[in-house]
């Protein structure tokens, strides 16, 4: 194990440190995302096949690196599945600032070069990359901004360091590169525009209730309606209410309440992307929760949809 640059680790990433059961609570829910196939098993299927498409076309061993790996179980099951498809890999490489899940990441998956290391700070010196990913992982740079002063994250401050921790890697991919970022997607809807949703069972009331009291990421307001068991909240928060609902009675809902999985709606992505010089080949978003955020509320504005919870997009370097 190698440290460089700050490694400067989020509030949030210290608060995995300091509890050992959360700590492992926590990665066990990342790998039930990897193991869904709308979750986070579509970003390694899909990097696996990038890889693929590139070696029949180049024939020479690729070059993959993963920004925020944690444990390292994304590279794993990629280097698997590359394996299997004869698709040879010269070198893979993930780098996390949590000592923990770096020091895991190492014991599980030998083959691959493990950093601890601040990846917006990056101070290695590689060889460029073909495939760049950030799997889950720039929700918790835009959570970081947390802004005291408003007592919610400053979106604007979130939404540039997003920007800045994919640009300051420009120097790490090779030319016409790929980039793969897997991550929470807004409501495509203005963040203003409100809606009227009502709680199936007085339990979801409840836990909106509690939602409401203790999500500490943004401010959530909202007003009861005439009807019962119904209110009015504007798209952004009812976002971020339906997404972080599973957790509000497990453990990990000392860590959740303090991110934000959306910064960026699809537009943005790919605003964000082309701005740092990149076409997009592939976006792709899904909703793997939605069954179960279906039993709890309806939304009665017409023509509304829930969020998609989720967005895999694949872009290449112009040059
Ligand atoms: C939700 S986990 C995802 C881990 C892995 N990509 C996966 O999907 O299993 C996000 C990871 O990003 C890491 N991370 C966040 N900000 C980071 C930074 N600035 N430098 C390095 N790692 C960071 C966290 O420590 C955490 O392990």
């Amino acid at each position: 194990m190698k440290f460089s640059g700050s490694g400067e680790a989020t509030a949030r990433g210290m608060k995995i440190q300091n509890n050992k059961i959360v700590r492992d609570i926590y990665w066990q829910e990342r790998l039930k995302s990897l193991q869904h196939p709308q979750g986070k098993m579509r970003a390694v299927v899909a990097a696996n096949q990038l890889l693929k498409n590139l070696y029949e076309d180049k024939k020479k061993p690729l070059r993959v690196i993963e920004l925020g790996c944690g444990e390292g179980h994304i590279l794993g099951d990629l280097l698997k599945l590359c394996a299997a498809d004869d698709v040879p890999i010269e070198m893979s490489v993930g780098i996390d600032s949590q000592p923990d899940a770096i020091e895991k990441a190492e014991k599980f998956y030998p083959q691959t070069e493990f950093i601890l290391a601040d990846y917006v700070n990056l101070s290695v010196d590689f060889q460029p990359f073909d495939l760049v990913m950030f799997v889950g992982t720039l929700h918790e740079i835009y959570s970081s901004k947390y802004s005291t002063q408003l007592m919610e994250i400053n979106q604007i401050v979130g939404q540039e360091a997003v920007f800045e921790a994919i640009s300051n890697n420009f120097p790490i991919f090779k030319e016409h590169g790929y980039i793969l970022i897997f991550d929470g997607v807004d409501h495509s809807l203005p963040g203003t525009f409100e809606l009227t949703i009502r709680f199936k069972s007085k339990e979801s009331f409840n836990e909106f209730r509690k939602f409401v009291d203790e999500y500490k990421a943004f401010q959530i307001n909202y007003y009861q309606t005439q009807q019962n068991n119904c209110v009015n909240i504007s798209v952004h928060n009812f976002t971020r209410y339906i997404t972080k609902t599973r957790f509000i009675n497990s453990d990990l809902w000392e860590i959740e309440k303090w991110e934000s999985y959306q910064y960026f709606k699809r537009k943005e992505f790919i605003e964000c992307l082309e701005k740092l010089d990149f076409n997009i080949l592939n976006l792709d978003c899904a909703s793997p929760h939605i069954e179960s955020w279906k039993k709890r509320v309806e939304i009665l504005t017409p023509k509304v949809n829930f969020p998609e919870e989720n967005i895999l997009i694949i872009g290449q370097r112009k040059s």
